[in-house]
């Protein structure tokens, strides 16, 4: 049995971004426990031969996070199918790596609008049915890059700071309909997220394969956690790093991923 055992079997869980990485890594997971799936992300054919992989029943709709109202659009599409999701997983998401000012802007909103307002509108659309139910999980994908300053991606750390604080408010605020929220926080994974954001991933970092981070997810929302730092070494990083001033914290990380190319 998994680690998570039976919590979600034989209902439905959603989860966005599953054409590729951690969401479908999660997809994989609840699929061999049993659960049914919904899954969504903008490259349909992707999702299409991903779902004849799974032996669980699955759903399928293509859906742009970067407009705002592909949320309401996916629940609809679940509404029509009579579907209502016990499980809820935020997962999709990028980020972009480089010096602020030579970034692209719109690139950089839409990032926000995909990474943060999009958590939101489907958590507010999907919440009162579980909260009225007086069951459902939901499980926000962040990072452990929301922990700190991140130059060179700071609009993505600060994207993925908002989705810990997010989760962990609404973790404690809504616990008293049994429902349970959990932030998910990655460091490096496996996946085509370092392709996407052009980001080099610096040598002495581990890498986490995305079964791994999904299995971690899964096992701390089933256990009630509010959120869960994958590996033993993000976690002692992160929680350590609380002891040093920011600012200390903020300068390491630039050395850290400073590019070869920063301008001087
Ligand atoms: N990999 C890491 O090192 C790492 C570390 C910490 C946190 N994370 C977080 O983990 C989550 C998953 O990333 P990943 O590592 O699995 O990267 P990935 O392999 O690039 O997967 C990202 C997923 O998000 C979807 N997505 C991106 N933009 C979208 C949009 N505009 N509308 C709808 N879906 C969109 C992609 O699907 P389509 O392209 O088909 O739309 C894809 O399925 C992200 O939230 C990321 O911030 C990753």
């Amino acid at each position: 049995m998994s680690a998570y055992g039976t919590r979600w079997k034989g209902q439905w869980a959603l989860v966005t971004g599953a054409s590729s990485g951690i969401g479908q890594a999660i997809a994989t997971e609840l699929a061999a426990s049993g659960v049914d799936l919904v899954l969504t992300a903008r490259r349909l054919e992707r999702l299409r031969e991903f779902a004849t992989k799974l032996n669980t029943k699955v759903e399928i709709i293509d859906a742009d996070l970067e407009y705002p109202d592909a949320p309401r659009r996916i629940f609809d599409f679940t509404e029509g199918k009579g579907i209502q999701p016990a499980l809820l997983v935020n997962n999709a998401g990028f980020g972009e790596f480089g010096e602020f000012r030579d970034l692209n802007p719109a690139r950089q909103t839409a990032m926000v609008q995909v990474n943060c307002a999009a958590v939101v509108a489907m958590t507010h659309l999907y919440l009162p049915g579980m909260v009225e139910r007086r069951q459902g999980d939901i499980l926000i994908v962040a990072s452990t890059a929301s922990f700190q300053a991140v130059p060179y991606q700071i609009t993505y750390a600060a994207t993925k700071a908002f989705d810990l604080i997010f989760a962990e408010g609404l973790a404690e605020e809504v616990k008293r309909f049994g429902v349970r929220v959990c932030a998910l926080c990655p460091g490096h994974t496996q996946s085509e997220f370092h392709e996407v954001a052009n980001e080099p991933i610096p040598k002495q970092m581990t890498v986490h394969t995305a079964q791994y981070v999904a299995q971690t997810g899964l096992k701390a929302l089933a256990a009630g956690k509010h959120y869960v730092i994958c590996g033993v070494g993000n976690r002692l990083g992160m929680e350590l790093q609380r002891l040093a001033p920011r600012r200390v914290v903020t300068a390491i990380s630039e050395r850290l991923f400073r590019p070869a190319s920063a301008r001087p």
